[in-house]
């Protein structure tokens, strides 16, 4: 009688302890460190013409100082201090977007990344419509696959030969301010898309008017492609001849 006494005492004891274990026993997380227990599905690719990389994972909740730093991305590929990159709309052209992280405390859900095209005030998905892990750390666009799309679904508004603005932001928005410890949503970013033609003669020196700021294609003086010019007359016809009939400069 004794002994089954003490063994029902031991029992309780028992479990009252292990109860007092689990209450006392807080859930503990390393800010920016997470738990990487769930990692999101590899992106679907049968979108809009896009893939993603970077792997992803459930944000844990975590206390963000009010006094951090505000999070953000920091675009570096194209820099986002450089001047606006040209990309071609065409098959088998891929344009990669990437970047870091900068003080991100409590990573996001997942990333959206969109171009903007003020010309005609559409917004363009780039890459994956179901968007991004929230880790993610680049996005490769086709600009192409995304128009071959947009032909088919009138939803979509066609890609047009333009400047874009790149954006990127998190679950809360392209509109949201910075915060401490979260990611602040990008806009630093521009880039232009043309449409190759079937062949383009240096001579006829296209320029995208549209395109301001655009370094690279202004580039090409006017007198660069007369002196062109004047090369291939004198390379066609002789020095004799150029020499002979000096009004044709
Ligand atoms: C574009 O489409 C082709 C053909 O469907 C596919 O192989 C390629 O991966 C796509 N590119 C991107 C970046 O999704
Ligand atoms: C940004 O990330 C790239 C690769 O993802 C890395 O090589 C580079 O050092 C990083 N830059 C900064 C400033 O953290």
């Amino acid at each position: 009688m004794f002994r089954e006494y003490r063994l029902f005492l031991v029992l309780v004891l028992g479990l009252l302890a292990q109860s007092f274990a689990q209450a006392a026993d807080p859930p503990s997380v390393t800010p920016g460190q997470g738990t990487n227990s769930a990692t999101t599905a590899a992106p679907t690719n049968g979108n809009a013409g896009g893939t993603a990389s970077g792997s992803g994972t459930v944000a844990p909740s975590v206390t963000i100082p009010s006094s951090a730093p505000a999070g953000g991305v920091s675009v570096t590929q194209p820099p986002q201090t450089a001047d606006a990159s040209y990309y071609k709309i065409a098959q088998g052209v891929d344009v990669t977007f990437g970047w870091n992280f900068t003080s991100v405390i409590q990573y996001p859900n997942s990333l959206t990344v969109q171009a903007y095209c003020s010309e005609n005030g559409n917004t363009y998905p780039v890459g994956p419509s179901t968007g991004l892990p929230g880790r993610a750390t680049q996005v490769v666009w086709s600009p192409y696959n995304y128009s071959m799309s947009a032909l088919q679904n009138n939803n979509l508004p066609q890609l047009i030969q333009a400047k874009y603005r790149l954006m990127i932001f998190d679950e809360r928005g392209p509109n949201v301010g910075a915060s401490p410890g979260l990611v602040a949503p990008n806009a630093q970013v521009t880039f232009a898309l043309y449409n190759p033609q079937a062949y383009t003669p240096l001579a006829s020196g296209w320029i995208c008017g549209s395109c301001n700021g655009a370094s690279s294609l202004k580039a090409i003086h006017p007198i660069a492609l007369g002196l062109l010019a004047s090369l291939v007359v004198m390379l066609a016809s002789g020095w004799g001849l150029l020499a002979r009939a000096p009004v044709a400069l």
